[in-house]
């Protein structure tokens, strides 16, 4: 354990593996899927997802992790299941594209930031003439990925946590103040209400398999961090309750994203929330009006915000390189400062066509129709669609790898392990009947009407 290094503390993993789960996906992401989504009924069956399906997902992952302290492939062989490292295989593949897009919208946070810094609050407005610079936003890109190679390169508890520990909740405040203010702006009660206040007849296949991928992307799971992360963690601590932790601090952050950017939605549109989706650009172009009405202080409070939002992407594309690079380090043995510049710059050439996506270049700003679409999807979009879906069947699978053919018992042996009383528990048995039966069923079953939505356009319902 020594030799790959180890987090420090119990708080030191939470905050790791929360710092993974919240990010872009949380303040950028969930809120333009929940206007893409039609407001408060996504919102539900996004919770229940995270809480009933994803959350055995990541107790699973983490103890597979911390059982044979192996990174996302390795695990599987470690457990003696060669075959199933395919799992794994799938998990980089997904952690690769992944970063290759997210680490093009990190630049944009980070260019916002800039932008704030300058007084530039017209930038909401230039949201499209901006992204479609790719020479600027590609030179933030590769500034972040500068970043994220760095804390990479010094290895998991040197970089990783002590980041974490200190940024996490400070955004926490941030996001909450904020919270706060929208609420007294007017038109405010209109925003509230399009995300709380749910209409069921918009749910249809498409919000369902939208609300299950973002469930996934915004914990993390399915793709072999928490694996990899959980492999740093000691015997001593209690897998389900650090679980616990890391999806209610995900789901509070997603949830009060939310909670603050509506309203200012609403704000900006007078109250009108048909407009609502405004895609990847929601918080883009919505937020800098906000913090013009501040007046003097809207300077420093945008620029504090789109540099902890920066520093929110930088603790997850930490994770997401991670993956690869603890495979590579791992199983090739190359060291760690090698295999992190190499995978990095691998990356950062995969995230090119995202980076031409949207503005700079229409082959890759209109790059697939899907079947019964009336309009084109960028190839950013795209890329973020194959690989959720790819997240929900890597979670599908390493639930059924863990009931069926690691055995239920094994993995209950490891979660024994740091929770003294977890053989008698009710949480024992609802575990088991997660893993073993609810999650594997309703996951194949979603995810296969996901690709049937996503790609094919095919709705049932
Ligand atoms: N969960 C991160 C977010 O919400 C993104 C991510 C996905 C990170 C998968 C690691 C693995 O921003």
């Amino acid at each position: 354990m020594a030799a790959r290094g180890g987090f420090s503390s119990r708080l030191g993993f939470i905050a790791a593996a929360a710092g993974s789960a919240v990010g872009l996906g949380n303040i950028w992401k969930f809120p333009f899927e929940v206007g893409d989504g039609g407001g408060a009924a996504f919102v539900v069956i996004y919770l229940l997802f995270c809480f009933i399906l994803c959350f055995p997902v990541m107790v699973t992952e983490v103890a597979i992790g911390r059982k044979t302290q192996k990174n996302a492939v390795g695990a599987f062989n470690a457990l003696g299941f060669k075959r199933w490292n395919v799992v794994g295989k799938l998990g980089i593949l997904s952690g690769v594209i992944i970063l290759s897009f997210y680490n093009v919208v990190a630049g944009w946070a980070f260019g916002y930031f800039i932008e704030m810094v300058l007084g530039h609050f017209d930038i909401g407005q230039r949201f499209g003439e901006f992204t479609a610079d790719f020479i600027k936003v590609g030179a933030y890109s590769i500034l972040f990925m500068l970043a994220t190679s760095y804390i990479v390169s010094r290895g998991v508890s040197g970089g990783i946590e002590k980041a974490s520990k200190i940024l996490m909740p400070a955004l926490i405040l941030m996001i909450l103040s904020l919270v706060v203010y929208s609420f007294t702006l007017p038109n405010a009660m209109a925003g509230v209400e399009f995300y709380l206040v749910p209409d069921f007849s918009k749910i249809n296949l498409a919000v369902i398999s939208g609300a299950l991928r973002q469930s996934f992307f915004s914990l993390s799971l399915g793709m072999g961090a928490l694996i990899t992360y959980g492999s740093y963690l000691s015997k001593k601590e209690n897998i389900v309750s650090s679980s616990a932790l890391i999806t209610l601090a995900d789901v509070g952050m997603a949830f009060l994203a939310g909670l603050m950017i509506f309203p200012f939605v609403a704000f900006n549109s007078g109250g009108d929330m048909s407009n609502a989706s405004g895609g990847a650009g929601l918080i883009f172009v919505n937020l800098p009006g906000v913090f013009e009405t501040l007046g003097g202080a809207g300077v420093v409070i945008g620029s504090l915000f789109f540099l902890l939002l920066s520093f929110a992407a930088l603790t997850s594309t930490v994770s997401l390189l991670e993956v690869p690079v603890s495979y590579v380090v791992d199983e090739y043995k190359m060291k760690r400062s090698k295999a992190t510049m190499i995978v990095a710059f691998i990356i950062f050439l995969i995230g090119i066509p995202s980076l031409l996506a949207n503005g700079a270049s229409d082959l890759f700003g209109r790059f697939v129709t899907y079947f019964n679409a009336n309009s084109p999807t960028d190839f950013m979009t795209f890329a973020g669609h194959i690989a959720d879906t790819f997240l929900v069947l890597g979670g599908s699978l390493i639930v059924i790898f863990a009931a069926y053919v690691w055995k239920t018992k094994n993995l209950e042996q490891e979660l024994s392990e740091g929770y003294s009383g977890f053989s008698n528990s009710f949480v024992k048995k609802y575990l088991r009947f997660t893993i073993s039966y609810l999650s594997p069923v309703l996951l194949i079953l979603l995810f296969v009407l996901v690709v049937l939505s996503n790609f094919f356009g095919i709705n049932i319902g």
